[in-house]
């Protein structure tokens, strides 16, 4: 599909990990890639170089602009790489069996989750604490709620739980309760200045507003359940030998990645008398613990949270 931005020019973002991407996928020429974050296109331009002359790539993303982007960026590779717009939680009506773009089972299949630096960086994305602007947070804005109608729908439990769960932010309940007092919300710098006051927080080396800001993008965006979403549809896109590679930049969603990895590798099922695995398990894992990206990326300041893991579908017995 082709996908109009005013400024694709605008967008850019560092990608984490390239190396280790291209490694962990076990790119090589020829095959079928998946890339459900396209973001900027940069890992898509790696797998494409590696698995050239003939590797076919599928981008897949929610956001129209980044969309724009990377087609822009990825034009050269003309019928190698085809865009789709929407959600990898949607991936396999959008790019499985069935789908226009489906070409047979994928050797390969990246998520690099969570927000690319146009996104936070743009203040009229809503995304951003520093720079004000609209309290969007939508990284789809053609649809969905915004986190302003979110705000203004959601009661003190509810708000306290969401800041709780998925900001991991211990002065939930106090803070909640001043978001709800100063509704209605519509910008994103007198949200963040509520928070800095109701927290307390003081000398800290992150913004005070840091976790308030992440659980609102999480439920805005429904980022777990598009990521548990994306990882039951993992069986139905990869081929025998293919690999999954999940890039995640907090504990919450590594941690869900990491669970659910073990669940496919069968490393916490029941075993019988010998040890082996009543159920034989479809996929191993590849490395225990994961790349880390301040390790493995050092240089590159949005890898210092960044985790890498990889999971590989078995071939057939
Ligand atoms: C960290 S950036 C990816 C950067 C990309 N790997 C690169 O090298 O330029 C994450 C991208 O994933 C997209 N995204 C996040 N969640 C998504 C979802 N559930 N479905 C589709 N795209 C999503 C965001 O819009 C963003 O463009």
């Amino acid at each position: 599909m082709t996908v109009t931005s005013p400024t694709p020019d605008l967008f850019v973002h560092q990608s984490v990990l390239l190396d280790a991407v291209v490694e962990a996928l076990d790119v090589r020429p020829g095959g079928r890639w998946l890339d459900g974050t396209l973001g900027g296109g940069g890992h898509s331009q790696a797998i494409l170089e590696a698995s050239g002359p003939d590797g076919v790539l599928v981008g897949i993303d929610r956001d129209p602009a980044a969309l724009a982007a990377a087609s822009a960026r990825l034009a050269r590779f003309g019928e190698r790489f085809v865009a789709v717009h929407g959600r990898f939680g949607d991936v396999l009506d959008l790019a499985g069996p069935g789908s226009p773009v489906w070409q047979g089972p994928y050797d390969g299949m990246l998520l690099d989750i969570g927000v690319s630096s146009p996104q936070l960086d743009h203040a009229d994305r809503g995304f951003s604490f520093r720079n004000d602007g609209p309290l969007d947070m939508r990284m789809d804005p053609t649809r969905g709620e915004t986190a302003a109608q979110l705000l203004d729908r959601l009661d003190l439990d509810e708000l306290t739980r969401i800041l709780r769960t998925y900001g991991e932010e211990p002065r939930a309940h106090r803070i909640a309760r001043a978001i709800l007092d100063g509704r209605p919300w519509t910008r994103t710098v007198p949200l963040a200045e509520c928070v800095a006051r109701a927290s307390g927080y003081r000398d800290s080396r992150t913004h005070p507003a840091t976790r308030t800001f992440q659980a609102l993008r999480i439920v805005v965006n429904d980022e777990l359940g598009e990521l548990d979403r994306a990882l039951a549809a993992a069986d139905g896109l990869i081929a025998p030998g293919g690999r999954l590679v999940i890039i995640s930049f907090h504990s919450l969603e590594d941690r869900a990645c990491k669970h659910a990895f073990r669940q496919m590798a069968g490393v916490d099922a029941d075993k019988d008398a010998y040890g082996n695995p009543l159920t034989p398990p479809a996929w191993r894992l590849v490395g225990r613990r994961g790349v880390s990206g301040k390790q493995a990326d050092a240089h590159n300041p949005r890898a210092r949270s960044a985790r890498l893991r990889t999971i590989e579908k078995l071939p057939l017995p």
